[in-house]
């Protein structure tokens, strides 16, 4: 398995970074980080400096997606893949302070946010802990978690992953939610977690092109703990407590007052070298996930 890249952190952009505030300190158990220079919120889920970067605009949606590169060789690698590929590739010095780290190179996606190779972020200056989530997140060595793009460019999104990228499919999702309606979601990987990036097929543009972002916690019962914590707030519950059937993992889902959703999550398979399970998947969850709350 290749393993250059991991997710390092997103950076979605709502009109009030505040509305989400409580969501992801309070449900999900993530710690608030030191501003950025330019005074964006930021949110941590391990020992590094940021992982959610929350700044005020109109995009309401995420606007950059951070991939870090596991070492200098590995971010050379990858920028010169990319512009193989075709894509242009522009380093910034003054974003990667902006975002806390060594390097950053940035292009554009297919599905509209920037991507920015990165190398060397931040370690914050405290050591992580969560009172709610004692047991802390799935990130060593297979980047923050994983995030889902709902992509009218599709097929391109898929080449600047795989090509551009160096990204490998690990299996895909091919289904009708309805009559007339087909579901098509292709997930990636770039290291040892089932998928980092998955993309959904969209049908027509929506609104946000981020469907959600996935926390993995350490400890199953403390995804238990934060549906509670969920179930006696007044979010949305778009799909209760299940478990998917490609990846298993064990997971629920909750809509933000920003609209995007996150997952929160625990157990899911790895992928391993020479892998050859890629196949097709006819049912997103093998139990549960059903829709309990609209927003
Ligand atoms: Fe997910």
């Amino acid at each position: 398995m290749l393993h250059r890249l991991e997710l390092g952190y997103l950076v979605i952009e709502v009109p009030d970074p505040d509305i989400v505030a409580p969501t992801l300190a309070d449900v999900v158990g993530l710690v608030p980080g030191e501003p950025t220079p330019s005074g964006a919120a930021t949110w941590r889920n391990d020992d590094r400096a940021h992982r959610l970067v929350v700044q005020a605009g109109e995009a309401n949606d995420a606007v950059a997606v951070g991939l870090e590169a596991v070492d200098h060789d590995a971010f050379e690698r990858t920028l010169a893949q990319l512009r193989t590929a075709g894509h242009d590739v522009v380093e910034d010095a003054a974003l990667a302070a902006e975002r806390r780290v060594g390097r950053l190179a940035r292009a554009t996606a297919p599905w509209g946010a920037a991507v920015e190779v990165v190398h060397d972020l931040d370690d914050a200056v405290t050591p992580f802990a969560s009172d709610l989530v004692p047991g802390g997140f799935l990130t060593n060595g297979v980047g923050f978690g994983h995030a889902v793009f709902a992509t009218t460019a599709f097929d391109e999104s898929v080449a600047f992953l795989t090509d551009g990228l160096g990204f490998e499919q690990s299996d895909w999702l091919e289904m009708e939610l309805a009559p007339g309606i087909a579901l098509e979601v292709r997930f990636f990987h770039c290291n040892a977690r089932y998928h980092t990036v998955a993309l959904a097929r969209a049908p027509f543009d929506l609104p946000q092109v981020l469907h959600h972002v996935m926390f993995e916690m350490n400890e199953r019962d403390e995804v238990g703990a934060a549906f509670d914590r969920l179930w006696f707030t007044d979010l949305g519950i778009p799909n209760g407590l299940g478990r998917h059937d490609n990846d298993g993992m064990f997971s629920f889902y909750l809509q933000t007052p920003a609209g995007f959703q996150i997952e929160v999550g625990h157990g899911a398979r790895v992928i391993t070298d020479g892998w050859d399970d890629n196949r097709r998947y006819d049912a997103i969850s093998a139990w549960g996930h059903q829709p309990l709350r609209p927003a």
